[in-house]
């Protein structure tokens, strides 16, 4: 039992340095004695950061559900696995025992097969945060189909480009979704997408709404009649420590969305060790994520690492404010939730309601409380410590990324001292660097520079799927023999990290990663636009706020501005989805360019951010006088 609980700073240091100086017999000893192998591993770790190629456990065989569910089993088969808690809170919440978690992932399971998808096949789950979307993924990994989860809240085009991008054979999605008082039409939406997805042979739709819609004959089937059909035993298939689990679309500053290729055995390991000791669970602890499971976080820290640790982790198909603002503290007291992970970008909108509401309920049950997705700002931090974590609460700022696919510099509940606005230190067998502009690594503290992961860990992602050269170029070109992360970072005196942002063109709203150049490609398809740039600005709730540069092609005719914006963001809306909306639109006559026709972004940001009073030099700029014009016009 060595290694997997850490309890006191001086073990994490001491773990720290064992995981460092020996990673492999590190690794091995956690992967040895924590999990379920049909056969153990060749080799721990074989790796070249300037291939790139990464393999952990090679030679191992195993299936990722067998160590989620089936070994559960024995001891905890009537225990709670999925708590689903409904968007209307009048709707009774639904305890999912591991033992009918087993049954329903193998009938699903089933019913994949029935359908014609083997291994190594690609499926395309758009669902609604309802216990069949997580069902639906552990059903893919149990017969080793690759699963590409599209979180609900993107358009059709963005669908069609991802379930195309990886040529996905079936979608599984549902009649509809709630979302607060709201209802959402999924399937319209996926009706729409398909008619540009040829590769598409089955659509498995579940009811949610019961709203009648259209169903493809030949192609769409209801789920609900198969899974009725089907057996609950089903064998896993036995997958190579290698084999990919799935693919998750994550943004990048240029070009299509990246599919981030996740594999099997480093993931289940680090995501499952991650979760233990980030959150410091215990056995019958309520675990409450409130991320969707179409994120990253989702799939790593609702699926895959609680249920690899027997937890109970509690899945929230509504929104905070429904039917009020108290939502989540209605849940964390009716669920007696232990430990409460968000994003900063929730906890600011929650503040904005004042207390009160918060006082009406009882929080006493929360032990830790962790934030992801961006950085966590002073006020925030200390609103979420005071009036939710009672000031006892130690809060976890755990940052990673979709490529991590873990989290990776975060404090350790009761063990690692926090500090606000700090991610403090690197995870166990997390290496990271600071490096300055000219690709030297800063060895000192209380240097900031851009972040790299100098060694591998086993949750990395491997691949970007059909396009490894881009894997190469985007992770590992601009530092040689170092994984860049594009955030930058500083570390204090005691080698604290705090993380301070992008310094790539992705800019995190609400805790969601946009890049500019998709949602300038979607502007720029307005017949009225000639050219458009996109910079972040800050926003006193979604952290940053997207503001639109936009040159229209003809400045003599007179339009409806505000009508244009509208017909802007609508297009975005359609091309990527409301959450790439933009929140100021100007329009200008020319953008600041370089001599070789760079836009230069760095003065726009300045602008928008409204701080002007350091622009650098732009007289080398092609047209310097365009800078004055759009100061003067700001909004
Ligand atoms: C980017 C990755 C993996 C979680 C969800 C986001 C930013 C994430 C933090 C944090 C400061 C953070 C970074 C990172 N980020 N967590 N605790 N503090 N920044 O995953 O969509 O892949 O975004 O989110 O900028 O690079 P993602």
């Amino acid at each position: 039992m060595s290694n997997y609980h850490i309890k006191h700073l001086e073990e994490y240091y001491q773990v720290y340095r064992k995981s460092v100086r020996e990673p492999e017999n590190f690794w091995e000893e956690v992967a040895e004695e924590h999990f379920m192998w049909q056969k153990k591993w060749d080799n721990v770790l074989s790796w070249d950061f300037n291939k790139p190629e990464v393999k952990w456990f090679e030679g191992a065989e195993l299936n990722i559900t067998e160590n989620c569910i089936d070994r559960h089993l024995a001891t905890r088969g009537e225990k709670t696995a999925i708590l689903f808690e409904p968007n209307d809170p009048k709707e009774p919440a639904e305890h999912i025992t591991y033992k009918q978690l087993h049954e329903r992932v193998n009938k699903f399971a089933n019913v994949l097969k029935s359908q014609g998808i083997t291994k190594g096949d690609r499926v395309c789950i758009y669902l609604p945060m309802i216990p069949e979307l997580a069902i639906s993924i552990l059903a893919c990994a149990r017969i080793g189909a690759i699963h590409s989860v599209v979180f609900a809240g993107f358009s059709a085009t963005a669908l069609s480009t991802r379930i195309n991008d990886s040529d996905c054979k079936m979608v599984v999605t549902s009649d509809g979704s709630y979302r607060g008082a709201k209802t959402i039409d999924l399937k319209g939406i996926v009706d729409e997408a398909l008619e540009s997805c040829p590769g598409v042979k089955t659509v498995l739709v579940a009811k949610r709404i019961h709203s009648d819609i259209q169903m493809k004959a030949g192609r769409d089937k209801w789920l609900q009649p198969l899974l009725d059909e089907a057996s609950n035993a089903c064998e896993i298939e036995v997958m190579k420590a290698e084999d990919p689990l799935f693919i998750l679309y994550t943004s990048g500053s240029t070009g299509k969305p990246k599919g981030m290729v996740h594999t099997t055995a480093g993931y289940m390991v680090y995501t499952a060790y991650t979760f233990k000791n980030v959150f410091q669970y215990r056995e019958n602890d309520v675990y409450w994520c409130t991320a969707d499971i179409g994120w990253i976080t989702g799939h790593s820290y609702i699926v895959y690492g609680p249920l690899a640790n027997g937890a109970t982790t509690l899945m929230f198909e509504g929104v905070p404010s429904y039917p009020d603002f108290g939502r989540f503290w209605d849940i964390v007291e009716k669920h007696k939730v232990n430990q409460f992970y968000t994003a900063p970008t929730a906890i600011r909108a929650l503040a904005k309601q004042g207390t009160e509401v918060i006082e009406k309920h009882d929080l006493s049950s929360i032990k830790v409380l962790g934030s992801v997705g961006e950085p966590i700002n002073e006020e925030a931090w200390h609103w979420y410590n005071d009036n939710i974590g009672k000031k006892k609460s130690p809060i976890v700022d755990t940052w990673w990324q979709t490529e991590t696919g873990g989290i990776m510099i975060t404090p350790i509940p009761f063990v690692t001292p926090t500090k606000p606005t700090y991610a403090t230190l690197p995870f166990i067998g997390i290496q990271p660097a600071l490096m300055d502009e000219e690709g030297n690594e800063l060895k000192a503290n209380q240097v900031d520079g851009r972040l790299c992961i100098k060694f591998p860990w086993p949750a990395m992602a491997r691949t970007i799927w059909g396009n490894h050269q881009r894997y190469k170029d985007t992770y590992f070109s601009a530092y040689e023999n170092k994984y860049f992360t594009g955030d930058g970072a500083l570390r204090d005196e005691v080698g604290y990290y705090r993380i301070t942002g992008r310094v790539d063109d992705v800019i995190i709203v609400s805790g969601h990663n946009l890049g500019t150049a998709p949602i300038e490609d979607a502007v720029n398809e307005h017949p009225a636009v000639a050219e458009s740039a996109i910079v972040g600005f800050p926003h006193d709730v979604k952290g940053n706020a997207l503001y639109g540069y936009v040159i229209l092609k003809d400045v003599g005719e007179s339009r409806d501005q505000d009508n244009l914006r509208k017909e802007i963001n609508q297009i975005i809306t359609e091309h990527i989805g409301p959450i790439a909306k933009l929140d100021k639109i100007q329009f200008t006559s020319g953008l600041p360019k370089t001599r070789s026709g760079k836009i230069m972004r760095r003065i726009l940001r300045k602008i928008a951010c409204k701080d002007t009073s350091n622009l650098g030099d732009t007289s080398t700029l092609l047209n310097p006088e365009v800078v004055k014009d759009i100061m003067d016009n700001v909004l």
